[in-house]
Parts: C-alpha cells; sequence; structure tokens
C-alpha cells in the first residue's frame, strides 16, 4: 500500500502565478517537492519579472507567458508541459473582475464587467481542460480554484460569485464527460487568503476577520494548506474522488452561525 504523495515520472501544468503570494505557487511547490516535472505560467508581461524569479527556484521548472483567454497560447502552454513526461496534472488557478465590479452593488454589474469575469474566471477552465486532457493519454487530474461564495452571498464578492458557481457547475460537467478516461476533475474551496486578487475584494478584510472568529478551528487557512491538498488531489491517492469541491477552509461551511 502506497501512502505517500508521488507524483516522479509524471508532468504537471499549474497556471496562474503571479507573485509569492499566489495559491498557484503553493501548489507548484507541492507538486514539485512530491517529483513532479512542472511547467507554470504567468499571465503577462508585467508579471514575467516576478513570475520569473520564482518559478527559478524550482530545479527545472519551466515558465511559459500564457493568456487563458488566448486560446492559441493556452495550447502551446501545455504542449510545452508534455514534452518531456506524459501530462497527469493541470491546475486552473486564474480568475479576474473588474475592481469597480467588486465595490459596487452587485446590481450595478454590467455586461462587460460580468462578461470579463465568467470569460476569465469560468470560461477558461474549458480551453485549459480540453487542452490538457487531450494530452492525458493515461489519466489525470484537472483541478481548479474556488470559493464559498458561490454558494452563499458575500457582500463585495459580487459578480465573482456569478463566475464560481459556473466555474462549479463546469466542474461537475467536466467530470461526467472525462470520466471513462479515467481523467479526475475537482475543485478546491479556499478559505480567504491574502493575495493580489484578493486585495481588489472590498469585503475582503471583513471575510478573514469572520472566518478566523467563526471557523471550527477558529483561524486562516494558509497557502501551504491548499497546496498539499492539492497534491492530494492531483495524486493516485485520490484516485476514486471527483466532480467533488474540497473545501479547505478551516471548516467555515459548515457552520450556520
Ligand atoms: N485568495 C483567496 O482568498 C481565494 C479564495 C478562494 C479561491 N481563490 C481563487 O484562487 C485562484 C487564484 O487566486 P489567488 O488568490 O492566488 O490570486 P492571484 O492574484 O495570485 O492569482 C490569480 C491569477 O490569475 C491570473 N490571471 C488573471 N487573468 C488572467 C488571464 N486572462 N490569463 C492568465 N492568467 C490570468 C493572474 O495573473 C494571477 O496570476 C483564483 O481562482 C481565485 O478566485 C482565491
Amino acid at each position: 500500500m502506497a501512502l505517500a504523495i508521488d507524483l516522479s515520472g509524471t508532468s504537471a501544468i499549474v497556471f496562474g502565478v503571479a507573485n509569492h503570494r499566489s495559491i498557484a505557487w503553493a501548489i507548484a511547490q507541492h507538486l514539485h517537492a512530491a517529483g513532479a516535472r512542472l511547467t507554470i505560467t504567468y499571465q503577462n508581461e508585467r508579471l514575467a519579472k516576478n513570475a520569473l524569479g520564482l518559478i527559478a527556484e524550482l530545479d527545472g521548472a519551466r515558465a511559459v507567458e500564457c493568456d487563458v483567454l488566448d486560446t492559441a497560447s493556452v495550447e502551446a502552454a501545455v504542449e510545452a508541459a508534455s514534452a518531456d513526461a506524459p501530462l497527469t496534472s493541470a491546475v486552473h488557478s486564474v480568475a479576474f473582475a473588474n475592481r469597480e465590479d467588486l465595490e459596487a452593488d452587485f446590481s450595478a454589474t454590467g455586461i462587460e464587467g460580468f462578461r470579463t469575469a465568467l470569460e476569465v474566471s469560468a470560461y477558461s477552465l474549458l480551453p485549459v481542460a480540453r487542452a490538457a486532457s487531450a494530452k492525458m493519454t493515461n489519466g489525470g487530474s484537472i483541478l481548479t480554484l474556488t470559493f464559498h461564495g458561490a454558494d452563499k452571498v458575500y457582500p463585495g464578492y459580487n459578480v465573482m460569485g456569478v463566475a464560481k458557481a459556473a466555474l462549479e457547475n463546469e466542474v461537475k460537467q467536466l467530470a461526467a464527460e472525462y470520466g471513462r478516461r479515467g481523467i479526475r476533475v475537482n475543485a478546491i474551496s479556499a478559505g480567504p487568503l491574502n493575495t493580489l486578487s484578493a486585495r481588489g475584494i472590498s469585503g475582503f478584510a471583513d471575510m478573514q476577520r469572520i472566518h478566523a472568529e467563526r471557523s471550527p478551528l477558529r483561524r486562516n487557512i494558509t497557502q501551504d494548506e491548499v497546496g498539499a491538498a492539492a497534491a492530494f488531489l492531483s495524486s493516485p491517492l485520490a484516485s476514486g474522488i471527483t466532480g467533488h469541491v474540497l473545501y479547505v477552509d478551516a471548516g467555515y461551511n459548515v457552520m450556520g452561525v
């Protein structure tokens, strides 16, 4: 019986490193520690300096610029990731909404802001899943990141709640579609973490404070805890799990008051 997470001899791609606080970075570190050959993407030239410096810290990791709204760039990143060893894991850790849509009343969301949030934060899982699954010839794992705001109202989360609800439904549909090929599709619903994206959410400080006060573990979670859960879900230890949203939130989601 093998109980250690061992991803040696496999390749993984992680989309969405911006800086050392990025959830994608914590996940990349854990997959690397488990022995996976890593390809890590960053969005654009503006983020390159930070991202390239970090990625260079992981032995043998490849850095690729990738805008998830450009299907050709997603395909090129996945192609690079599967060049040396079979791709078994893809992690989608990408989201965006315009700042004004995370500050005003939800009902004020305009069509452009709605479209942007849904395209980047929900739709983009599809090109990632298509490209990655095409390279997972011997099964694999696709993982995305969601938040409790998919289910419950968090003032300030606004249109991102809609995007995460869509994303969680995509996880179920993709799991059903890819299951017969041995490809599992799951999401981690992380508690609030202080990252670049989180800083754009107007109610973020309250979210963190209330989670720490009321969650069963009486604290906030860490990026490292999400990284560990991601390594588990990406590994053969989670071979029976698909279509699932795993809460890594110190238990907050089970509380009524
Ligand atoms: N921070 C939290 O509290 C929290 C909680 C639950 C879920 N999440 C989710 O975790 C994921 C990662 O976010 P994070 O908190 O690590 O913040 P982050 O800002 O570090 O990561 C978001 C990433 O998305 C990338 N991105 C945005 N638009 C893109 C595009 N068009 N193409 C490619 N990349 C693009 C950004 O460059 C950035 O690297 C997101 O899906 C977020 O919603 C975050």
